[in-house]
C-alpha cells in the first residue's frame, strides 16, 4: 500500500463494520457512521453486536489502533473522510451520494450491490 486513505463507512451494520475493520487492518484511517446510537456505542466498545469470527478480533486491533473509531456525526464523517463508503440500505440507485448527506459531497462515494 502506498498511501494511507481517508475513509468513511456509512452504516454500520454487518457489511459496514466488516468492511470498516478490513479497511483498518488495511493501514486506512477508518471512520464509521450509523443513526443507531446504541449501535455506535457497542463498536466503540470493542463489542460485534452479530456473529462474523474472527470480526472482534479486527475490531479490537483497529481500535487500539486509533485509526478506526464511529461516530453518529455526518459532519464529522465530512471532516475526516475523503472517500465513502454506503452500507446503509438507503441506497437511492440514482444518487451519487448518501441520501442523507445533501451538503456534503465526499470526493468519491462506494456503494454496494443490493
Ligand atoms: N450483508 C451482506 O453480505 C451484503 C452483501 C451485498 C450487499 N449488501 C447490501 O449492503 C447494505 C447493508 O447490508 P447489511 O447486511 O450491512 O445491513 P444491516 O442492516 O446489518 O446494516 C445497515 C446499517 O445501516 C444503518 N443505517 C440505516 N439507515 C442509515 C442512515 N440513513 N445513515 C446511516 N446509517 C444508517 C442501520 O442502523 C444499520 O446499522 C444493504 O443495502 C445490503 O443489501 C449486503
Amino acid at each position: 500500500m502506498t498511501e494511507s486513505l481517508r475513509v468513511g463507512v456509512i452504516g454500520t451494520g454487518y457489511l459496514g463494520t466488516t468492511h470498516a475493520a478490513g479497511m483498518t487492518e488495511m493501514g486506512h484511517q477508518v471512520v464509521g457512521l450509523d443513526v443507531d446510537a446504541e449501535k455506535v456505542a457497542q463498536l466503540s466498545a470493542g463489542q460485534v453486536p452479530f456473529f462474523e469470527p474472527g470480526l472482534p478480533e479486527m475490531l479490537a486491533r483497529g481500535l487500539s489502533s486509533g485509526r478506526l473509531r464511529f461516530t453518529t456525526s455526518f459532519a464529522d464523517v465530512a471532516a475526516s473522510a475523503d472517500i465513502t463508503s454506503s452500507a446503509s440500505g438507503r441506497r437511492n440507485r440514482s444518487a451519487t451520494t448518501p441520501p442523507t448527506c445533501a451538503s456534503w459531497t465526499p470526493r468519491l462515494v462506494l456503494l454496494p450491490p443490493n
